[in-house]
């Protein structure tokens, strides 16, 4: 009957009664983390390079803030560059390191009439100079935003991310202002790049592969995962309102009865 019934509705309706479904309830991820994955195969199905399927996937990050803005989510984290993306192709990585900078300067007012707040999490250090301050001017100038957080992981990765927080952690302890009982979870999510946030609540990966590829490994403890066949750049606010619901549908239990 049930599904008879959701034969019967257009798309148009599927997709508002999506949205209703997510609306209805208060149960809201605070934070979700995307792993932006299919851009290349998108490409390729088309015949296209895979730099055409990265243009593509921009578009989907606009439509995606703008429905994590409008539904209230709190913070995304959008993985859009990893430690281990260094690897690819020069033309490629060329490419991924000037869409930041594109991006910023074409969608930034948008941004900030939003109220949007924008943060860079990975190591800033190894990125060409005008990706750097591409992303310090979006940070300085949403600073002070206090609607949706929306951070780009760029440089990421979250061993490099644990290695650094030991690190730090560890000259502490050398210096003498800090003794080894006093290293506790909190202390070392302090060290974190995502220090200022709370785990992410949902995470979604577009494209079909069933893995983390280095993302938030420490955050993920109790993460609710969900996974897509959909290639990033066709995955769509209905799409993404869809994982919501399901989430919400989830019982999390931290190890609980
Ligand atoms: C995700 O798409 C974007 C980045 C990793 C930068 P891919 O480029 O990984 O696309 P596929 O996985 O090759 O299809
Ligand atoms: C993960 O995707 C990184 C980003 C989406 C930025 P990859 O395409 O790099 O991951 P693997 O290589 O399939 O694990
Ligand atoms: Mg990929």
């Amino acid at each position: 009957m049930l599904e008879k019934l959701s034969q019967m509705l257009t798309r148009k309706e599927r997709q508002s009664n999506n949205e209703n479904t997510v609306r209805d309830r208060e149960a809201l991820p605070a934070h979700i983390a995307v792993i932006m994955d299919g851009n290349g195969r998108w490409a390729k199905q088309r015949s296209l390079p895979r730099i055409a399927g990265h243009r593509a996937g921009m578009k989907t990050v606009k439509e995606i803030v703008k429905a994590a803005d409008e539904i209230g989510i709190k913070i995304l984290t959008l993985y859009a560059f990893s430690t281990e993306n260094w690897k690819r192709p020069r033309d490629e990585v060329d490419f991924l390191m000037k869409l930041p900078q594109e991006f910023i300067s074409t969608e930034l007012d948008e941004l900030i009439e939003r109220n949007v707040c924008i943060r860079m999490v990975g190591s800033k250090e190894e990125l060409p100079s005008f990706t750097r301050d591409a992303l310090e001017k979006a940070e300085r100038k949403t600073l002070n935003n206090t609607g949706l957080k929306l951070n780009f992981a760029l440089n990421y990765g979250g061993r490099n991310e644990i290695v650094r927080a030991i690190s730090e952690i560890s000259q502490r302890v050398k210096e003498g202002g800090l003794e080894p009982e006093e290293i506790t979870e909190s202390l070392i999510a302090q060290h974190l790049y995502t220090r200022e946030f709370p785990d992410p609540d949902l995470l979604i990966r577009t494209s079909g592969e069933i893995r983390l590829s280095n993302f938030m490994l420490w955050q993920m403890a109790y993460t609710e995962l969900w996974f897509t066949d959909v290639l990033w750049p066709d995955f769509s606010k209905e799409d993404f309102y869809q994982a919501i619901a399901d989430y919400q549908g989830r019982a999390r239990r931290y190890g609980s009865v």
